[in-house]
């Protein structure tokens, strides 16, 4: 009886000292490498564009809970108040709007684009679209083997055909539905959603 204890507390005190003095065996070694990978959750990415602020903080709310980066899309030319004026026929988004195949440029770029496995895409919503600077975005990425996740914010209308307008150009990537926020949307809503994901 006595013997069995010993050899008990010999073993024991044998898996403390392996542990203590750092010779970790070699499984451990890996699941402590994998769990790493997972919590510094740097495969995902949330790409926006923001006219007037809503969709910028939709965006932050999500990179914020998923330790994500972020990059926002910022057009060359941005939009000032007047230019955003859709009740006047002569503003810049009502020419634009006339322009279907319009591509407005914008600053820089994501970098280690190849890096991402997950996309966050925003937008405001357009005339019940995405703007064209988000289709500029879209075209010029490769989404192959990416899961992409639109959302938008609008004051009325729902995110409709504008996520799967925006698959289509892209032509890349698996697409998930989406998801519509109003414009003045908590930041629990936010969050609400995102605990499903
Ligand atoms: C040019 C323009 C067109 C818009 N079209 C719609 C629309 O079709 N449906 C809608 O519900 N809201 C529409 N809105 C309202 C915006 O979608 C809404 O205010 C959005 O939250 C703005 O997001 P942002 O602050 O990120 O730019 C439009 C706004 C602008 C400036």
């Amino acid at each position: 009886m006595w013997k069995k204890i010993l050899a008990g507390l010999l073993i024991f005190t044998g898996v403390v000292t392996l542990i203590a003095c750092g010779s970790v065996p070699e499984t451990m070694q890996s699941q402590k490498v994998d769990s790493k990978v997972t919590s510094s959750d740097g495969k995902i990415l949330v790409v926006y564009f923001s006219a007037s602020g809503n969709t910028k903080r939709v965006a932050e709310t999500i990179a914020n809970q998923k330790n994500a980066a972020l990059f926002a899309i910022k057009p060359s030319q941005s939009y000032t108040e007047e230019n955003l004026n859709y009740r006047n026929t002569d503003s810049r988004v009502m020419k634009e709007h006339g322009q279907p195949d319009l591509r407005p440029t914008y600053e820089g770029d994501v970098e280690n684009w190849d890096s991402y496995d997950t996309v966050y895409i925003g937008y405001p919503l357009w005339w019940q679209q995405a703007p064209h600077v988000v289709y500029t975005f879209v075209e010029h990425h490769n989404f192959g083997g990416k899961e992409v996740i639109p959302f938008c914010t609008s004051s009325s209308s729902p995110l409709g055909t504008s996520g799967t307008n925006l698959a289509k150009a892209a032509g890349t990537g698996t697409w998930q539905v989406g998801i519509r926020f109003s414009g003045g949307v908590s930041t629990t809503e936010v969050l609400n959603w995102l605990k499903g994901k």
